[in-house]
């Protein structure tokens, strides 16, 4: 009977063993419904806040609850463990709130059951609002998503890259611009009436594509009555998202001038840190959820060559969208077996739109064929177009001043000369300085993973309060 009993466990194994496992992940997110950014400042609506609980619990049901899809190993299901998690989102009232809204879904109240502590003088105390469960925000402001980025309306501003600042603001002199520029009067024109509460005659043009779709589109969403809304036909609708679709894309990426897609290049570096991390930390920390603008997405689309896979990826992806990175395995994985980095795998996924409604799906990134990538493979991949460390942004930017001062060595320049405060104000070098300030955090992060790894699980909740260690980025940003 026994050994029966073992056989049939043992044929089992192989099955087992072809089990995949979620060793972590990393979400880039769009923020949900929000105000039009003609009228700032912007804020998260209802809509938007539901639409990002939906997607915090769709992705509860994916990685984090007892019976999910492809739970996270290691990972804490009902009461959170904020060690495992890394959330950030720019200084932006928008995103910060986008994932306020996204973790309530992540990790809803717990009740009163596990909502409750014992004092030592034996009282019971009941966490407020049914065991409702606090998780911190980091607030950055590196290239992917600049502070206030949903009060901007050019987004490339906020990057303080000045060769991505130049590179974009060519787009206005490109033949492609003028072209466009040239061919869509008229149809611009036409839809005046409906616009002309906000816009001038002068100002109803392609030039402004991203904000005229803007208000349009916030509009058919939230106003009961639009002036002349009988020029809104679906065509038209239609042509407003797509010429605010090519407007947006070209300042985001150009094939010819990588630089451009900064914003996209920071991300890459963060998502292989967080990444990376979870691995060198055998999945101590396991989740990186960050927040940030369409035009992060466009830009990583560009670099990454998913417009191959389709035009789409050219396209402004919809409110709280999402997409993701999972490390995934074959290999067995226990409290005491961790695969080696050959071992391990990477799945690219997007959703359009909340995923409560909108598939997560796989997708080939770099222009191969599998939607499952070898780490190595995939770090390879993403080094090719990453910006991770301030000496490298510095020079690929052409910056050369507040913290790139120091950053780039110049064996030619009179090196007294550039030393400045780097507290004296303005907004360069509070968004160098923060750039720098990220790159800090990861590094006391990969010790601290380190002194967790040598002194266990008591150490974990020290490690909670260094990840908060970016009142640093939050005050420069506010600066800015
Ligand atoms: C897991 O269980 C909960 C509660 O029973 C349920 O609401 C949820 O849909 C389940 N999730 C999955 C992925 O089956
Ligand atoms: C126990 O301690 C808590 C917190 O100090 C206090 O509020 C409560 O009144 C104490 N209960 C008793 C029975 O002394
Ligand atoms: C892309 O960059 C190339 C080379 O600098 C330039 O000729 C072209 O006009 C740019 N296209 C756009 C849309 O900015
Ligand atoms: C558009 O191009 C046509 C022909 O090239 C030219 O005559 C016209 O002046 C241009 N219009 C604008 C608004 O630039
Ligand atoms: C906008 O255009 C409509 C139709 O031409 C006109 O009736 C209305 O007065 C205009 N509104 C503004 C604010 O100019
Ligand atoms: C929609 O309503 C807002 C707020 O009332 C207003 O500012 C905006 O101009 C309206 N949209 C259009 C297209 O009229
Ligand atoms: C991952 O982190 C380790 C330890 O910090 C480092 O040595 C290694 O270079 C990193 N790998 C990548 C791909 O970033
Ligand atoms: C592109 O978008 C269209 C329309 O939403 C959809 O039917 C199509 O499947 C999408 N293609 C890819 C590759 O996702
Ligand atoms: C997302 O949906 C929008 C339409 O709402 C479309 O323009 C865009 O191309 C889509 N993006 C992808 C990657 O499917
Ligand atoms: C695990 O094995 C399955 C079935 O062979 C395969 O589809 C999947 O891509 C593999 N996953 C990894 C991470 O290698
Ligand atoms: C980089 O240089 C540009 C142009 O001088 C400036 O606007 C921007 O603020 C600088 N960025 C940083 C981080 O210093």
């Amino acid at each position: 009977m026994l050994a029966t009993q073992i056989l049939f466990l043992s044929t089992l194994l192989p099955l087992l063993q072809a089990q995949e496992t979620v060793l972590g992940v990393y979400i880039f997110h769009r923020h949900g419904d929000r105000t039009s950014k003609n009228f700032v400042p912007t804020t998260l609506t209802d809509l938007g806040y539901y639409q990002v609980h939906a997607a915090g619990d769709f992705y509860r049901n994916r990685y984090i609850d007892a019976n999910a899809t492809s739970k996270i190993f290691g990972i804490s299901s009902d009461l959170v463990k904020n060690s495992q998690l890394s959330v950030e989102a720019p200084v932006d009232t928008v995103l910060q709130n986008s994932a306020a809204g996204f973790l309530q879904g992540l990790y809803p109240p717990v009740g009163v059951t596990l909502g409750t502590q014992k004092l030592a003088n034996g009282t019971s105390v009941e966490a407020p609002l049914g065991g409702f469960q606090l998780i911190p925000v980091n607030a950055i402001a590196s290239a992917a998503s600049g502070a206030n980025s949903e009060n901007s309306q050019w987004l490339q501003g906020q990057s303080g890259c000045n060769n991505a600042i130049i590179s974009s603001n060519n787009y206005f002199f490109s033949q492609e611009y003028m072209t466009e520029l040239n061919k869509t009067m008229d149809f611009y024109h036409s839809v005046l009436p409906v616009v002309n509460g906000t816009f001038s005659l002068a100002q109803d043009n392609f030039k402004n594509a991203y904000l005229i779709y803007d208000l349009v589109h916030v509009s058919q969403i939230h106003n009961s009555s639009i002036p002349s809304d009988n020029l809104l036909t679906p065509e038209t609708v239609f042509q407003l998202q797509t010429l605010a679709d090519n407007h947006e894309y070209n300042l985001a990426f150009n094939l010819s001038e990588p630089i451009r897609a900064i914003a996209g290049s920071v991300l890459a570096a963060q998502i292989v840190q967080q990444l990376n991390m979870t691995i060198t930390g055998k999945s101590k920390s396991q989740i990186g959820i960050q927040f940030g603008a369409y035009a992060s997405f466009l830009s990583f689309f560009g670099l990454a060559q998913l417009p191959k896979v389709s035009d789409n990826f050219t396209g402004i992806v919809d409110y709280a969208s999402s997409m993701t990175f999972e490390l995934v395995t074959n290999a067995t994985v226990t409290d005491t077996s961790y695969p080696s980095n050959d071992q391990i795998s990477v799945r690219f996924l997007f959703s359009n739109g909340t995923t409560s409604e909108h598939p997560l799906t796989p997708y080939p990134l770099f222009g191969q064929s599998e939607t499952v990538l070898p780490w190595n493979t995939f770090v390879d991949q993403m080094n090719q177009f990453a910006i991770g460390d301030q000496a490298d942004w510095c020079t690929k930017c052409g910056n050369s001043t507040g913290v790139c001062a120091s950053a780039t060595s110049t064996s030619t320049g009179a090196s007294g000369s550039t030393t400045s405060s780097p507290s004296a104000g303005g907004i360069s070098k509070a968004v160098a300085g923060v750039i720098g300030a990220m790159v800090t955090l990861a590094v006391i992060l990969g010790v601290e993973a380190l002194i967790m790894l040598l002194a266990g699980l008591r150490v974990v909740n020290k490690k909670r309060l260094s990840g908060r260690a970016s009142p640093e980025s939050a005050s420069a940003v506010a600066k800015a």
